[in-house]
């Protein structure tokens, strides 16, 4: 079988045919994998039905699984490194919103995947390109933005896991950020609620840039949006994309298990 790598838009993401995710891969076709996954930023694979330890084994590849402690009350007991994302209150979900994961931690997880077990109708989630929200500004914004760093915290994460506002986990990082291994910048921002504001500036002075930059970063023109099937997989670089779960579908069922890897200090 030939891998073949297509385009979901313009901006971000691709569907990856001609592989099977529950047999081992060679060197070769994770060489082809990883071209891909650092070129399109997510990538999607339709009809892999995966049991977590076929989920681990695959995404092993690309690193070491970690859970951020806040996530830890939803790790399977027999698989520790999967956690299963279910279905909870609209007022609860922390991840209606534009997000990294976990930038409120000193090493944030570099790769994500999610393997669809039950879907609903709706429960689609949406990816936006970091490195295109930095390279569509102009030079003169980019030189302003270099050196400043933004305070995140987990606040939305803490509200729907019941932490107590004392213990919400905080993290400074650069708010423009190279990727480690592609060497290009990526806007490195989030959800009003989650960035507490920008390190030596005044609220007033930081919360039209990080609006602007939210906004900016999410235009259509700048996202991709997959709606779920069950036994999708998908994967996605946490150092260039930022991403939003739309919960439209009520109370129905939706059981997604993810996987995180271990990621490098944002710099
Ligand atoms: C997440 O933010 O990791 C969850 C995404 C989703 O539920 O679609």
């Amino acid at each position: 079988m030939t891998i073949r790598i297509t385009p979901l838009t313009g901006s971000i993401g691709a569907s990856v045919e001609g592989v099977s995710l529950s047999e081992p891969l060679t060197d070769e076709r994770f060489e082809q994998l990883s071209k891909a996954f650092l070129q399109h930023c997510v990538l999607v694979f339709r009809e892999q039905p995966l049991k977590p330890a076929a989920q681990l084994d695959f995404i092993r590849h690309w690193g070491e699984p970690v859970v951020p402690a806040l996530l830890s009350k939803l790790r399977l007991d027999e698989y520790p490194e999967v956690v299963q994302i279910r279905t909870a209150p609209k007022e609860l979900i922390s991840t209606e919103a534009w997000h990294y994961d976990a930038p409120h931690t000193p090493v944030p997880p570099k790769i994500t995947m999610l393997s669809a077990q039950v879907v609903p109708v709706g429960g689609d989630t949406m990816w936006c390109n970091q490195y295109l929200a930095y390279d569509r500004l102009t030079p003169v914004m980019q030189r302003m933005l270099q050196g400043l760093r933004v305070h995140f915290r987990a606040v939305r994460l803490a509200r729907s896991q019941g932490v107590c506002e004392s213990d919400v986990p905080s993290a400074v990082h650069p708010m423009v950020r190279t990727h480690p291994e592609t060497g290009r910048k990526a806007l490195y921002i989030g959800h009003p609620d989650n960035v507490m504001g920008i390190e030596g500036m005044t609220e007033a002075e930081a919360r039209p840039l990080l609006n602007f930059l939210y906004e900016h970063s999410t235009l259509p023109d700048n996202i991709y949006r997959h709606m779920w099937r069950v036994g999708d997989a998908l994967m996605w670089d946490n150092r260039c994309t930022m991403h939003y779960a739309v919960h439209d579908y009520g109370n129905h069922e939706r059981l997604l298990n993810r996987v995180t890897l271990k990621g490098e200090v944002p710099a």
